[in-house]
């Protein structure tokens, strides 16, 4: 039930097999399907609705879910946006003919890495935040244990760690298949493989989504997950002992995204939801709700607790390559096979 922000009756609809209302859509409502977290798409669709007198139905999904969906949708439409999540899924979406191309006459006021993703998928998608993968630990639980704070990927082997560690699971999330991208880019897929099998010992579960594993470290059910380093200070501001770290060795950023469903029932509304989302007064809204990712609008006010990007250790993460439908899917199927199959 955390995935569903829905009104009741469209749960209802839900339970009963439909994704969306079906007769009922006409002009004035708008699809949203919503890879963030729950706050903040309850935050964007409750703004929206009020100052556009537009009716917003939700449904929250982790990124690779998203994706799943659009192709189940793929002859018969049900989306008309698709916000956030992390990029490559929707360089995969637009790939796949499954989002519309849309050039938003804000693209020139975006970040170069935003409009890179708008170009890089033939402008059917766009960027609209940036964050790094890192890792979370609970400060007490590490403390209590007398383990030192991870610093660098190798650190993740530790034999102290068994079991004291939390990823998500990539076919589900965006998260997750950002890890294994950025592993792969850093070691060589060989490598990194051996390196995942590896932390396959110490980890306790793969979550279903990206945010899962801090909210476990952060509530102490595990001492250190994987995780975008932007999901910290919402924890924190709820008084949990989390801190985080970016590794030594390097690390990958996401690109969260927003696509326009090809064939979207509410188009016009769809681009001005799409246009709405690039503004500032609409990007402010990640904060409000307590999500620190770098918004992709120049002129979006930037909060101190957003990471500082010029504090960490990139690598070129290539997200053409690694955006690619056939890159994703093998990369996953080898995970599966050679990593998640092996007993703990
Ligand atoms: C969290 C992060 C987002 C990220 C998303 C991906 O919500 O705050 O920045 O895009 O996770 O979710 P997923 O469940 O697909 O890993």
């Amino acid at each position: 039930m955390r995935h569903l922000l829905l009104p009741s009756a469209v749960f209802l609809a839900l339970a009963g097999g439909l994704a969306w209302h079906g007769p009922a859509a006409a002009a004035g409502q708008l699809n949203l399907l919503c890879s963030v977290q729950d706050e903040w798409c309850s935050l964007i669709s409750t703004t929206f609705a009020r100052t556009s007198g537009i009716k917003v139905n939700l449904l929250k999904r982790g990124t690779g879910e998203a994706l799943a969906q659009l192709i189940a949708e793929r002859a018969n439409p049900k989306t008309d946006v698709w916000f956030g999540g992390t990029g490559d899924p929707h360089l995969q979406a637009a790939e796949q003919g499954l989002t519309l191309e849309h050039k938003s006459p804000t693209l020139p006021q975006l970040h170069d890495w935003a409009q890179r993703q708008a170009q890089q998928s033939g402008w059917r998608t766009v960027g609209l935040y940036s964050g790094p993968l890192g890792f979370a630990y609970n400060t007490e639980l590490l403390a209590k244990k007398k383990l030192p704070p991870p610093k660098c990927w190798k650190d993740l082997l530790s034999p102290a760690l068994r079991g004291e560690v939390q990823a998500a699971n990539p076919a589900s999330s965006g998260t997750a298949y950002t890890m294994i991208a950025t592993i792969v880019q850093l070691m060589g897929e060989d490598a990194a493989y051996a390196y995942l099998k590896g932390l396959h010992r110490n980890i306790s579960q793969y979550a279903r989504s990206g945010a899962g594993p801090i909210k476990a470290a952060a509530r102490g059910e595990t001492a250190v997950s994987i995780s975008f380093v932007h999901d910290a200070p919402g924890e924190q501001m709820q008084g949990f002992p989390i801190a985080t770290v970016t590794p030594c060795e390097g690390t990958g950023a996401e690109i969260g995204s927003m696509s326009i469903v090809k064939g979207a029932r509410n188009l016009d509304n769809a681009k001005k939801f799409y246009e709405w989302a690039l503004s500032p007064a609409a990007q402010q809204l990640g904060v409000a709700a307590k999500q620190f990712q770098l918004p992709s609008h120049r002129q979006t006010p930037l909060d101190p607790r957003i990471p500082d990007f010029r504090q960490i250790k990139f690598i070129p993460y290539d997200h053409a390559k690694y955006g690619r439908s056939a890159e994703r899917k093998r990369l996953i199927e080898r995970w599966e096979r050679e990593v998640n199959s092996l007993a703990r």
